[in-house]
């Protein structure tokens, strides 16, 4: 049973790619500071996967730490070679992800993300670890109106979370060309992950005020916040409001059990992948739709842009589906639909 080291493993797209790990038969060894997401989650990956307390206990560990120690991430290597269980591969999603957070404090993006994998890839090099599936984003690339971007759009991020993802996939890219380094590397280009397990017991749960949509959204339609803001109506698309290329979760993690069965099955490698559904919603229709699907209403009113927004960003995701043999199978009523119950769930299991 290979073993995969899942950074960032505990939280919102971290913890859907560990039950499909497990799902797939892979043990795995999660590593997460906890910044951005709950040890609660751990128990939730067990019991969607059905982990009895007599199963194998090195099916699914794991280890608080954070990737800018270096000595941690060591250990972690160390510790399985020591149980003859080395790690085969590492799906590395830990940084932060705020693209606006990322204007008010670039020294903490740059410090989390970049110094943080470059330990991680000193690890991986000091333990003879060739395999490697990195997070990257869609804000690496140059903002274009009503054009799908493929992997040879042009680049040009124009935050810093989206330069910091930028420059981890050059240093992987600079890793491959070395001699000495026989790696194989895919970096997924995320469009804009949303929705939870059908199960209603993972989904994003960020830490503290959430910048993203869907959270905020979630918030709204269950009471907590009073009403939706929408960043802008008068921006160049249909309706006025930014459009998205908003993917399924479970679509996400999939695609990267597809993405690590590929490069284990491949020679030397590196390649980039749009993870996307190749649709754009605008803000209104996931509104429109979410209000629809769940039967729910509640308010929103429209308010200056955001710092750091754009108006079009959607995914020419062929490259993924040939290279991959993957596709995503759930639209949007899916993550409306399966977004609510998990928020129903976990509010029920507070109150
Ligand atoms: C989506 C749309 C907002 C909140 C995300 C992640 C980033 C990266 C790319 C992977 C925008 C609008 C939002 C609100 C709103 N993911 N909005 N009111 O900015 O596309 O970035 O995807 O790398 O990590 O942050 O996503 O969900 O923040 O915003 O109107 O209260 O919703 O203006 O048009 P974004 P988002």
């Amino acid at each position: 049973m290979k073993k995969i080291l899942v950074t960032g493993g505990l939280g919102f797209i971290g913890s859907h790619i560990c039950v499909s790990l497990i799902e797939q038969n892979y043990s795995i060894c999660i590593i997460d500071s906890l910044i951005n997401s709950e040890e609660d989650n751990l128990l939730s990956i067990k019991k969607i996967c059905n982990l009895s307390n007599n199963f194998p206990k090195d099916r699914i560990t794991f280890f608080k730490g954070d990737i800018k120690d270096k000595r941690f991430l060591m250990n972690i290597f160390e510790k399985a070679v020591d149980e003859q269980k080395p790690i085969e591969a590492v799906i590395h999603l830990a940084g932060l992800k705020s693209v606006n957070e990322s204007i008010e404090e670039p020294l903490t993006y740059w410090e989390t993300n970049v110094v943080g994998t470059i330990n991680l890839l000193e690890a991986m090099q000091n333990y003879n670890c060739k395999n490697i599936v990195f997070s990257s984003s869609a804000t690496i690339y140059k903002p274009i109106l009503n054009e799908l971007v493929t992997e040879n759009s042009d680049l040009g991020p124009i935050s810093p979370y989206g330069t910091t993802k930028l420059t981890i996939e050059k240093i992987l890219e600079d890793l491959s060309k070395s001699q000495q380094n026989d790696l194989k590397i895919i970096n997924l280009r995320y469009f804009n992950p949303v929705g939870a397990h059908f199960s209603g017991l993972l989904g994003e749960n960020p830490k503290g005020r959430p910048n993203n949509l869907f959270p905020i959204l979630l918030k709204v339609a269950s009471g907590e916040y009073e009403k939706l803001s929408i960043f802008g109506a008068d921006w160049p698309t249909r309706d006025g409001t930014c459009i998205r290329d908003y993917i399924h979760v479970m679509d996400l993690a999939e695609a990267h059990i597809s993405a690590l069965n590929f490069i284990l099955n491949s020679s030397s490698i590196f390649i980039n992948l749009n993870i996307g559904t190749g649709n754009g919603k605008s803000v209104l229709e996931v509104v429109e739709t979410f209000k629809k699907v769940n039967k729910c209403q509640f308010e929103y009113s429209y308010v200056s842009r955001r710092n750091g927004d754009i108006p079009y960003l959607v995914a020419d995701n062929r490259l993924a589906l040939s290279t991959l043999h993957w596709r995503p199978q759930r639209n949007l009523n899916d993550m409306c639909i399966d977004a609510w119950r998990w928020k129903i769930r976990s509010k029920s299991k507070f109150t």
